[in-house]
């Protein structure tokens, strides 16, 4: 016999009696399952006497992790082995023999903050649910913007260098056709933008998100050391405009990906203000050098550029992600271009003042509160911390070239000027063989042998690429202050007795 529809009601009322969630097991299952994060994830991750991964296939993979998701739910003792699988099988990134990204080691404060903020699960939009972390990161921002030598500006902590690029382009574009906010981009003619061939790809994706596409972003050549060319500059913005081309931004990098180049800033700003365009500087990786006073003429005229995006979770050891987009701007800007006033959220009749709530300046809604993380390391170690651990790592990156000067088998790509060490390993067997294609050739196979063998063994990581038209060669970055020259020394040892073979 069928339920009557009372019936079905009084029972579903039922469950509503009891709170469904057991909030003292909750507590125990986190006490333990930090306890396993502690010590597997932090304590172990970081020992250099462990592996720094523990290569599987995926289908190895696969198999161990059994990742079918299923009606029932597990024990606690499953759930527990099973955060013991997930840390036990990932790459440590924080391990001293990890070298493979801009990113990598140990910092612990801003470990707290992620995990606080975990905890708490606040959104940084308005300062209703977000009091503590609004202004912790206009506090933060303040800060940059001081250290840029910028006399005012605005900007706001987003996920990754990437979306400050695209942020950037936004509001270049903005400035000069702010009518495509509501037209779309037939309110604007053919528009391009200029960027090093040493750039990064985020600044062709931004190009392709925002309708402006990839074949006009214009690549600007760069010279043997990878930094722009400002005269070459010069010359392709007069013939774009000679094409009907609207040039509208300039992208600079301070620190490019493979070769840790800086672009002269200074120049490029000059050639910017003679044809009015958008200057933003993508120093995601090398912006870092602005705190030290040994290194920073590497950003000499930063005071000058319109915009800049910088990682704190790259040379800063912040936790990912911490990604700043500062923009010198006193016209709110940001806030006009990104904003769509969602009466739901951003309501104008609040009870305290309106401008603590930041969330319309972003493109998302829910944000974390990234700029904790670097608030409270920076608290915690000051700024003088953060310049010498810049110091440390290039006075580190050095050692590693003028060891591999001393070493049989080790070639500079050239002379390190940031924490990019570029370098072929050639083994005892191709070191006879004159530098014709054929050298090139059978040395393009032997860095990717090498990396599978390493990270087959667990050793370390460190990463390879092709580069224009380059022969594949390592790029080791040197980050954190937990690595010291016995670890560099190890790095070489081991390439070595991984690729004397090949
Ligand atoms: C120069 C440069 N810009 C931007 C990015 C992108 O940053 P994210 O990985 O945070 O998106 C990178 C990443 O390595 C980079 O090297």
């Amino acid at each position: 016999m069928m339920a009557s529809n009372t019936e079905i009601q009084i029972k579903e009322n039922g469950v509503l009696d009891d709170t469904s969630l057991d909030v003292a097991a909750a507590e125990s299952f986190l006490q333990k399952s930090m306890a396993i994060i502690l010590e597997d994830a932090v304590k172990k991750a970081v020992d250099v006497r462990q592996k720094v991964c523990e290569w599987r296939s995926p289908e190895e993979l696969k198999d161990l992790l059994d990742l079918e998701l299923r009606e029932d739910g597990e024990s606690e003792t499953r759930i527990l082995q099973r955060c013991r699988d997930a840390i036990r099988y990932s790459v440590k990134t924080t391990h001293p023999h990890f070298f493979n990204q801009l990113y990598a080691g140990l910092e612990p404060y801003s470990m707290a903050a992620s995990f606080i903020t975990e905890a708490l699960k606040p959104s940084v939009y308005t300062y209703e649910v977000s009091p503590v972390f609004t202004l912790m990161e206009d506090a933060v921002l303040r800060k940059i913007i001081q250290v840029l030598g910028w006399e005012e500006g605005d900007g706001i902590f987003n996920a990754g260098g990437s979306m400050s690029n695209m942020y950037a382009m936004n509001l270049a574009r903005y400035r000069c056709f702010p009518e495509i906010k509501e037209h779309g981009n037939s309110a604007a003619p053919r528009l391009v933008v200029f960027t090093s061939q040493e750039c990064h790809y985020s600044i062709s994706k931004a190009a392709a998100l925002m309708g402006i596409g990839t074949k006009n972003v214009i690549v600007v050549p760069a010279d043997k050391r990878g930094k722009m060319i400002p005269s070459a500059l010069e010359e392709q913005i007069k013939s774009a405009k000679n094409e009907g081309a609207v040039p509208f931004m300039v992208n600079a990098t301070a620190g490019t990906t493979v070769l840790g180049a800086f672009d002269p800033i200074d120049e490029i700003a000059d050639i910017c203000e003679k044809y009015k365009l958008w200057l933003h500087v993508d120093a995601c990786w090398g912006g870092a050098v602005i705190l030290s006073n040994k290194h920073k003429h590497l950003m000499k005229g930063i005071q000058r550029v319109n915009s800049v995006a910088w990682n704190p979770h790259k040379m800063l050891m912040a936790c990912l992600q911490c990604s700043a987009f500062l923009v010198r701007d006193k016209t709110r800007l940001l806030q006009h271009c990104h904003s769509a006033r969602a009466s739901y959220l951003f309501q104008q009749d609040k009870f305290y003042d309106l401008s603590y709530d930041t969330g319309d300046k972003s493109v998302q809604c829910s944000r974390k509160p990234d700029a904790f993380k670097f608030w409270l390391m920076w608290k915690a170690l000051g700024t003088r911390e953060l310049e010498h651990r810049v110091d440390r790592a290039l006075v580190m990156a050095r050692y590693l070239a003028e060891q591999m000067k001393k070493r049989e088998g080790f070639k500079l790509v050239m002379e390190p000027e940031f924490a990019n060490v570029c370098f072929w390993y050639i083994p005892p067997s191709l070191r006879d063989l004159p530098d014709c294609p054929e050298f090139w050739k059978k040395l393009h196979n032997v860095a990717p042998l090498i990396k599978e063998r390493m990270m087959k063994k667990g050793s370390m990581m460190v990463g390879y690429q092709p580069h224009g038209g380059r022969a594949n060669f390592f790029r080791m970055v040197v980050i954190s202050p937990q690595v010291s020259k016995q670890d560099m020394d190890f790095v070489l040892d081991e390439i070595h007795s991984l690729g004397m073979d090949l």
